[in-house]
């Protein structure tokens, strides 16, 4: 890197007075911050009929780069195994935002003897179950976040904990949002709460979010995001699940977040 650096001071000093006040050590900083998406398909882009929430948040922030490392199908416990958490950890400076977002393939059984890999060992503490496929120890979804997370703030990032979001709450016709959140959406809250003292955890409940939102589309519009299965939503739907999100940042609706400062002031209300 220093000899990529040497050699373009080197080229500017020819052409330019000021080139040796160009500070070598600050020339691989970046202007602005980069927000990094850590997630599973319903952040990632996917394709087809589908996509991911991840890919429409560009639009809604100004002064920070959206990167979007969510991966369909991975889960806390599979991103963490596949060394994605710690590249991301690897990645990230100081004044970058780490979004964790996951649940929707954290659920089963690690115990069984078709343990998909993915599943986390239920708990929020220290909890170790042992896959009933590989032997391998499994741990706790808040094991593997908070992990992650700590990585993340030790490099002096941010990270905000936002929870899964929600299955397509009019399935069926009648809207049955209310009743019980997935248990993820609670355990994304307590990762942020476990590690308030670091002044550098912060939590969206987006579940909420867009829970909020599917109710005041309501039936016929809520359907119409979900064209495939209750999980995925289309183009429009990851859109509107994008600025629910943004939304709840700029409401502080679980408190607030290092977020908000880079929301666009005309984005809308949908929820
Ligand atoms: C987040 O805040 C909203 C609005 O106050 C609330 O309804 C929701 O329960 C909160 N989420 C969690 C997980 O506490």
């Amino acid at each position: 890197m220093r000899f990529y650096s040497t050699t373009l001071i080197a080229g500017l000093a020819a052409s330019s007075v000021d080139a040796r006040s160009v500070n070598i050590e600050n020339f691989d900083k970046r202007a602005t911050p980069t927000i990094y998406l850590a997630g599973d398909s319903t952040t990632a882009k996917t394709g087809g009929l589908l996509m991911g929430w991840g890919e429409y948040l560009p639009p809604l922030l100004t002064g920070i780069t959206v990167v979007n490392k969510a991966i369909a199908g991975r889960s806390a416990r599979s991103y963490t195994n596949e060394g994605r958490f710690t590249k991301l950890a690897n990645l990230v400076v100081a004044g970058d935002i780490v979004v964790i977002e996951f649940g929707h393939n954290d659920g089963g059984s690690p115990n069984s003897a078709s343990d998909n890999g993915r599943s986390d060992c239920p708990g929020t503490g220290s909890e170790v179950c042992i896959s009933g496929k590989t032997g391998d120890k499994v741990y706790t979804f808040n094991y593997y976040v908070e992990t992650a997370a700590k990585a993340i703030i030790a490099k002096g990032a941010s990270v905000i904990f936002s929870s899964q979001t929600p299955n397509n709450l009019w399935e069926g016709g009648t809207y049955g949002g209310y009743g019980t959140p997935v248990r993820f959406v609670g355990y994304a809250g307590q990762a942020a709460r476990n590690l308030a003292s670091t002044g550098k955890a912060s939590f969206v409940d987006h579940y909420q979010a867009v829970a909020n939102m599917y109710l005041k589309l309501g039936n016929t519009k809520t359907n119409s995001l979900c064209p495939s299965d209750h999980t995925h939503t289309s183009p429009e739907g990851a859109d509107l699940v994008a600025k629910a999100f943004a939304q709840a940042v700029k409401i502080a609706m679980n408190g607030t977040t290092p977020l908000k400062g880079f929301l666009n002031a005309g984005n809308p209300t949908v929820f």
